[in-house]
Order: C-alpha cells, then sequence, then structure tokens
C-alpha cells in the first residue's frame, strides 16, 4: 500500500463473487430515491450481491447496519451518511474487520483513514454556483433571499450553506433574512415557505435559495398559494436538477438548478472493484461534476430524458 493508504488488506475477488452492503439515507427527495434505483442497477449490471438496508433517516439504523454487515462479513460497505458527525467507532470496526467503507454523495468529520474513498460533488461549490447565479441575475439590484436548508448536521447542508454565502459575500444589494431547515423534503419545503411569506410577507421576498430541488417544488406550491408568481415574484435557484426542477423551468416556476448525478455507484463501485481484486488504491476523494442549468438550456427535452430515469 502507498503511505498513508489505507489499512484494510484487499482480497482477490470478482465482481461475480462480492457481496456489498448499502446503508442508504431513506427516501426524503426525488434525487435519493434516483441513487437507490442506480446503485441497485449498478451492482445489478456488475453480478454484485447488494444488501440494501433503508436507514429511515435515521444515523442510529445506520450504524446498525453496518455493524450487520459486518458481522455477516460483507466485503465492502457503501456508506451515504445522513449526517457528518459521529461515525469513527463504527467505521473503526469496519476497519478492524478489513472491510472497506465507500462514502457515497456526502462526507463525514471522520480520519480519512477509516474510509477507502468518497465518492462526492463539491457541495460548497454548488452553494456558490447558486450564490453567484443570483449575484448576477440581481446585478446590483436589492434582493431579500428566504433559505430552506437540507437536513440539519448534513454536509450537503452545512457546505451549500457556506458555498452560497462566500459567494453573495461583500454583494450588500443581497441579504438573507431567513433561513431554515426544509429537511430536503417537499412537505417540508412547503411548510417552511408559507412560514417564510406570512413571516416576510411575499412581496418583500425577491428570491428563494433551496438546498435541493425537492424543497423548492414544495416551496414552488406554497408561493402559488399565496397568489404569486414564482420564478418570477420570487426567484428561484436549488441543487440536484432532478426530473421536476427541469420541469418547472421549463413551465417559467423555477430559475436555475446546479446538477447532481444519482450516479454515485457507478465510480463507487469502480473503486471498490478494483481495489479488492489487487489492492489498487483510489483517491481519497472521486469528485462528480456540478453543471449549471437555467431557462437558457432545453429544460422540457431534459426532463423528457431524465423522467424514465427513476427520480
Ligand atoms: O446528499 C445529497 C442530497 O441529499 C441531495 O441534494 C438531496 O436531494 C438529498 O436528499
Amino acid at each position: 500500500l502507498l503511505a498513508g493508504a489505507i489499512a484494510f488488506a484487499p482480497v482477490t475477488a470478482f465482481a461475480a463473487d462480492l457481496t456489498i452492503g448499502f446503508s442508504q439515507i431513506g427516501s426524503e427527495s426525488g434525487w435519493r430515491a434516483a441513487e437507490t434505483t442506480v446503485t441497485k442497477q449498478e451492482a445489478a449490471d456488475r453480478g454484485i450481491n447488494l444488501k440494501f438496508a433503508d436507514a429511515q433517516q435515521k444515523q442510529e439504523n445506520q450504524i446498525k447496519a453496518i455493524r450487520s454487515f459486518v458481522a455477516q462479513g460483507v466485503d465492502a460497505i457503501l456508506l451515504a451518511p445522513v449526517v457528518a458527525t459521529g461515525w469513527d467507532e463504527v467505521l473503526e470496526e469496519a476497519k478492524d474487520a478489513d472491510i472497506p467503507v465507500v462514502l457515497l454523495d456526502r462526507t463525514v468529520d471522520a480520519p480519512d483513514d477509516l474510509y477507502l474513498t468518497a465518492v462526492t460533488s463539491d457541495l460548497v461549490h454548488e452553494g456558490r454556483v447558486a450564490g453567484q447565479w443570483l449575484v448576477d441575475e440581481m446585478d446590483g439590484a436589492d434582493c431579500r433571499i428566504v433559505e430552506l436548508q437540507g437536513t440539519t448536521g448534513s454536509s450537503p447542508a452545512i457546505d451549500r450553506k457556506t458555498g452560497f454565502e462566500e459567494a453573495i459575500a461583500g454583494h450588500d444589494n443581497l441579504e438573507i433574512v431567513r433561513s431554515q431547515t426544509g429537511d430536503f423534503t417537499r412537505s417540508k419545503g412547503k411548510v417552511v415557505m408559507e412560514s417564510f411569506l406570512k413571516a416576510e410577507g411575499g412581496e418583500n421576498i425577491c428570491a428563494l435559495y433551496a438546498h435541493n430541488d425537492d424543497m423548492a417544488v414544495g416551496a414552488i406550491q406554497a408561493i402559488k398559494d399565496a397568489g404569486l408568481n414564482p420564478g418570477d415574484d420570487i426567484l428561484i435557484v436549488a441543487i440536484d436538477a432532478v426530473p421536476d426542477a427541469h420541469l418547472a423551468i421549463a413551465n417559467g416556476d423555477m430559475n436555475a438548478t446546479i446538477e447532481l448525478t444519482p450516479n454515485m455507484a457507478g465510480p463507487a463501485l469502480d473503486a471498490l472493484e478494483a481495489y479488492l481484486a489487487d489492492g489498487t488504491t483510489p483517491p481519497k476523494w472521486i469528485q462528480t461534476e456540478s453543471k449549471l442549468f437555467t431557462a437558457a438550456d432545453d429544460n422540457q427535452a431534459i426532463y423528457e430524458q431524465k423522467k424514465d430515469l427513476g427520480y
């Protein structure tokens, strides 16, 4: 192994012999559902036996699932961690059992020798892209912004907030006036947006930044119910680029979204297969792309292409 590489003992195995445990967060968003579908498909295509555990948004369920995978002697574990902290002990247990763990789509606050690699986007960059889009769009005009945060304590909620704030820093015309979690769900996005509209008065809100599209889609309904035009009276930028966001942009209800690929499993399983075959050590971070989509794109066509992909 290279200096600093993870100290798991690789075993020679063919993909068809591999059993991999996948601890998934739950199904809070369309993006999450797509990630689950794609991961199951990627495993099936490679002849991998995937053991799937849905944690229903609870870290304790994820910890139990990882312990169960370790007890069953799986070859590797995929973990989409609901929150960033509190993983050291269970990751140590997997490491002691020589079972490599690959993080999917979210990062953890734990020493990086406790996992093989993390397949994620640059979550701070996504926030910066959203903030810069609004800076450019407003072009110096005043704008009171409301923010729907993702799940409290999750790396995308922390990093997407940081990135957005960095991008608007120094632009005194832009101000975040309300910021609250909507837990990455449509239903909470709607409820929290309703409370923002009530507290501020719809005409005093110029833009919504939502940490994912599902919350934005819920908020769009709240804005319509309040008699306002989403995408016009209130600009909306979010993250994921799920089919419904493309449709909302095509319909003029939303303005921009930043794409997060649901295919984290492809690069993760490539890395795991190479590592388990001959010990090839992947980089600690396998970064996926973040692409901005706006009304300038053919969102109707993109919606048609994406809608059958399991979102
Ligand atoms: O970790 C990725 C985020 O989790 C997605 O942006 C969101 O939709 C999901 O629930």
